[in-house]
């Protein structure tokens, strides 16, 4: 899985737990049939309370008209009494209130801070994280040594370097005897070089020049041999090549996870030009 495909899923998989939390919310706010929200200070000070209204002078009993009516009993009139009744307020828990539109857009910015550097520590991981099935970073298996060594020479003794996308490189035959710069570094296996394709100057892809039989850089003109040698240019060294396996059968494995520098050629060991150059004399 290319470091790409993880960027992508992980993309995705943010807009879905966007999509789940937003989904969730609104879920949860349906739940709760609207209910308007009540912090405990309103509803404390809407609780219903009983207000005591100062006692009004009893009024003074009438003189009796006449001697012989008994005299009235004093009647004590009970204390009007104020009752103030508050709107009914039901107290809801938290969980039955459930959000208020300030927290809702802060967890919401929270969700996607989080989502954001969960995406951003997935994709660190993923380029830094060794890949063990396929690509580039990887062992590829190039197929047969021996037929790719066949592919690689023409009948008439020219080269035709074999390119192997997934790796990156090209496999070229290499000469006998490998040069002293090249050995004891594990980069010659079935009688190949798997050579980087990238220019060790500024990084462009270096093309082959079937007429000249080398490498030749169009950017900023830095030649090599068949075999990856310093030839002319603003490179600093050799192509980079890679370290090299045979399988039991045969197979070339290309450690593309293993790259190997080697200075400019003192001298090269494999005839370069044969033909007129693919890019002329640029830098030269
Ligand atoms: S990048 Fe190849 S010569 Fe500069």
């Amino acid at each position: 899985m290319t470091g790409q495909t993880i960027l992508l899923l992980g993309v995705a998989a943010a807009a879905i737990a966007a999509a789940v939390g937003a989904f969730a919310i609104a879920w949860r706010r349906a739940q709760t049939g609207g209910t308007p929200t009540v912090s405990r200070e309103t509803l404390e000070a809407d609780r219903p309370r009983v207000v005591e209204l100062p006692a009004e002078p009893a009024p003074e009993p009438e003189a009796p008209e006449e001697a012989e009516e008994p005299e009235p009993e004093e009647e004590h009139e009970p204390v009007p009494v104020a009752v103030v009744t508050a709107p009914k307020v039901v107290e809801v828990s938290p969980e039955e209130a459930g959000v208020t539109r300030r927290q809702f857009f802060n967890r919401a910015l929270g969700a996607t801070f989080f989502t954001f550097m969960g995406v951003l520590s997935l994709d660190f991981l993923a380029f830094l994280w060794p890949k063990l099935s396929g690509g580039f970073g990887s062992d590829v298996n190039a197929g047969p040594a021996a037929d790719l060594l066949e592919q690689a020479v023409n009948d008439d003794g020219t080269v035709t370097p074999v390119f192997i996308p997934e790796a990156r490189a090209y496999v070229v035959p290499a000469p006998e005897p490998v040069s002293e710069q090249f050995r004891d570094k594990g980069v010659v296996a079935g009688g190949v070089f798997a050579l980087y394709q990238r220019c060790v100057h500024l990084g462009c892809r270096v093309p082959w020049c079937q007429p000249s039989q080398g490498f030749e850089c169009p950017c900023h003109g830095s030649k090599y041999t068949s075999i990856g040698e310093y030839f002319l240019g603003p490179a600093p060294r050799n192509l980079d090549r890679f370290v090299l396996e045979l399988t039991e059968g045969g197979e070339l494995i290309i450690k593309t996870g293993s790259i190997i520098e080697t200075p400019r050629a003192p001298r090269i060991t494999v005839k370069y030009p044969q033909g007129p150059s693919c890019i002329g004399e640029v830098g030269a």
